[in-house]
């Protein structure tokens, strides 16, 4: 590669005057400082403040042993008055030419002129010629001021010094077409600028490319590049030797290299090593034949973040770039500014091989998700990890690992136990999810939450069965406690109260004061047995009933009313005894005898052999309902409250009674039992 310089370029008169001026002061320790900066070019209003000569922006600001230096862009009229009237002392470093412009507009406008300059209307030169030009100057920039000016006899016309002489003459007369009139024109263009400008023309008609060194705000320098941009397709505006890439130097044959004229040479030194460092390094690097080609990995350093890409320098003869969008998921320019400077290290993936710019298409995301695939390690299914859900996508949800940046994939019968009809409510939601199928080289993960969540459902209810049983035998073992001591707080035989809860067939359930519960058998309300349990009280009555047995084991409590009161059967047995005979009524009948009534209460049984001699085969044979009959008392008994009788045995007996006495009586011989028939005979 041939670096060409420009015969002419960097400093002017003008500003080599400033900047010696400044530096002259600095050196002599003359404390001072520049109304403005000093030249349109930030590093050398740095370095000039490093040697003590500060750059200040009102008048305000300078102690009054300060001196003001006037910067070579010049200042209006207004500004000597006011550094007079704060009793400052000044340095005057307004270039000669721009003094020039600055007279003239001056005397345009004593002789009856209207001034007219044509130049940038913000430009501080400018705007310093026309405060010289008086109230009636004019700026004109471009077509669009031509209506403001107006119609005058006399037009005295002067340019900025370092406009294009081209666009000034183009303009020039077109204002004369728009605005007749008598025209005066003092072509102030410097001649720093002119040749500066033809000499970039030239260089730039042999260069594939031009570096134009300057400052940005630097209007001939930004003249320049508006000029040779006309005449070269590849051109560069840079401040510093950092600006260039390799990819401004890519393809190039001829580089020509020019400067503003308040560039200093050290910048275009530096500009010149580096292009030549680079061209060193470029065959190096192609001696060594590097190998850049898709898939590979290479290491770099960040040269630039544009509008929308990561320019990547990493030692090839080509520099890379990184689209946002693969620079990380969701990157934009601030978000990669916040993270990240020029100088950075970076790691990616070549993608393409050079695109039409000359940019290798690297992928920092595309190596990212590569190392996190990597990193899984060979996942088995069935193992459990934590995602977070990205975006609903058609049949389920993306997933990001947590601490990973591989993303998976849950399809919609996967995502919940029901049927799930909204995909969005699980985007932005953690959770865990087993491996269904996982597939490195194809980077393929596929996962499912169902089975965590049946598993959880499963762990809950068990939880939830769990505290119901502990609740249950907590309650249950209260009641035992509880029975524990009612129990102790009744005894057999006692009398208590108690309610009653439920009337049922064969009794009544009492709730006693402890609050058990007991059984009132129906054989227990009376001695009477035809009483039954709804005649006998109703639920919620209070009884008084005695407790007839106790039964822990099996949790029974035999209550009694009966047993209140005396058994009449018991009572009216005391007058009875075995042996002996007595009247009794046939009350009913059985198929193996006849049931006798002896009393109020008391029944007796006489079994069918016991009713007659002959052989019977039911007792109604020989009984009928209502007979009274004489019947024996054979056998008494009292606890099971049962009698035994005989109609036979009675009857034999009372037979046996009447004969008895004349069994074996001797006959009375002294009775003459024919006298006595005799006298009977005779009546
Ligand atoms: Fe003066 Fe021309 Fe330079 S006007 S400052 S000599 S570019």
């Amino acid at each position: 590669m041939k670096i060409i310089l420009a015969s002419s370029m960097g400093f002017c008169f003008g500003v080599q005057r400033a900047v010696d001026l400044a530096t002259k002061l600095s050196k002599e320790e003359i404390k001072a400082a520049t109304f403005g900066p000093l030249i349109h070019n930030p590093q050398l209003v740095e370095k000039l403040k490093q040697q003590g000569i500060n750059c200040k922006n009102t008048l305000h600001e300078f102690q009054t042993n300060e001196k003001v230096i006037i910067r070579s862009h010049g200042v209006g009229p207004e500004i000597y008055q006011q550094i007079e009237s704060l009793s400052l002392s000044y340095a005057d470093a307004t270039c000669p030419f721009v003094k020039k412009a600055q007279i003239a507009a001056q005397n345009f406008a004593n002789n009856d002129y209207l001034p007219i300059i044509i130049g940038e209307k913000e430009h501080p030169e400018v705007k310093s010629i026309k405060a010289w030009g008086g109230a009636t100057a004019f700026v004109v920039e471009s077509e669009a001021d031509f209506s403001q000016i107006p119609f005058v006899k006399k037009y005295g016309v002067v340019a900025q010094t370092t406009f294009n002489k081209d666009r000034f003459k183009d303009l020039l007369q077109k204002i004369q077409t728009a605005k007749p009139g008598n025209y005066e024109v003092n072509l102030t263009i410097c001649s720093a600028t002119e040749s500066r400008q033809t000499a970039a023309l030239e260089l730039a008609s042999i260069s594939d490319a031009i570096i134009v060194i300057g400052g940005k705000n630097s209007a001939n320098t930004k003249h320049l590049v508006e000029l040779v941009s006309q005449v070269c397709s590849r051109v560069y505006h840079i401040e510093t030797a950092e600006e260039i890439t390799k990819n401004m130097l890519h393809n190039i044959t001829t580089v020509g290299v020019t400067a503003g004229a308040s560039t200093p040479d050290w910048l275009i030194k530096e500009a010149v090593n580096k292009m030549e460092s680079m061209e060193s390094m470029e065959s190096l690097l192609e001696e060594m034949n590097v190998s850049v080609h898709p898939g590979a990995s290479v290491k770099g350093t960040i040269v630039a973040i544009t509008r929308d890409e990561v320019i990547i320098d990493f030692g090839y003869q080509s520099e890379g770039r990184i689209a946002f969008d693969q620079w990380s998921k969701d990157a934009d320019k601030s978000l990669i500014e916040a993270n990240f400077k020029v100088g950075d290290e970076v790691e990616a993936k070549v993608i393409a091989r050079e695109n039409n710019d000359g940019f290798i298409e690297l992928s920092r995301l595309k190596l990212e998700q590569e190392k996190a695939w990597d990193s899984l390690g060979q996942l088995a299914e069935g193992e459990v990890m934590t995602v977070e859900g990205l975006a609903a996508v058609k049949g389920g949800i993306t997933v990001k690992l947590e601490g990973n940046s591989v993303v998976g994939f849950i399809p919609a019968s996967h995502l919940a136990l029901a049927r799930v009809n909204d995909l969005a409510v699980f985007i932005g939601q953690k959770m865990q999810v087993n491996v269904l199928e996982f597939d490195k080289a194809k980077k393929r993960l596929v996962l499912s939450r169902r089975e965590i969540l049946r598993n959880e459902k499963a762990a809950n209810d068990r939880l939830a069965r769990e505290e119901k049983q502990r609740k249950i035998q907590e309650a249950h073992e209260q009641k035992v406690a509880a029975e524990e001591l009612a129990y102790a707080s009744i005894e057999e035989g006692s009398i208590t109260k108690g309610i009653v809860k439920k009337i049922v067939d064969f009794g009544l359930f009492i709730e006693l004061n402890n609050g058990l519960q007991g059984l009132l058998h129906t054989s227990e309300l009376s001695w009477d047995k035809g009483i039954k349990p709804i005649d006998f009280a109703k639920e919620g009555d209070t009884i008084t009933v005695l407790i007839k047995s106790i039964d822990k084991t099996a949790k029974r409590i035999a209550l009694s009313v009966k047993m209140l009161t005396n058994d009449p059967w018991q009572e009216e047995s005391k007058a009875l005894s075995e042996g002996m005979n007595m009247d009794a009524t046939i009350s009913r009948f059985l198929p193996f005898g006849a049931i006798a009534t002896l009393s109020e209460n008391i029944e007796g049984l006489i079994h069918i052999s016991e009713i007659a001699e002959e052989k019977l085969t039911k007792p109604e044979e020989k009984l009928k309902i209502g007979d009274k009959v004489r019947v024996k008392l054979l056998k008494i008994d009292r606890k099971h409250k049962k009698i035994a009788l005989s109609i036979i045995k009675a009857v034999l007996e009372e037979e046996k009674a009447e004969y008895t006495p004349f069994l074996n009586a001797k006959p009375n011989l002294s009775i003459d039992f024919s006298k006595q028939l005799a006298s009977l005979i005779k009546e």
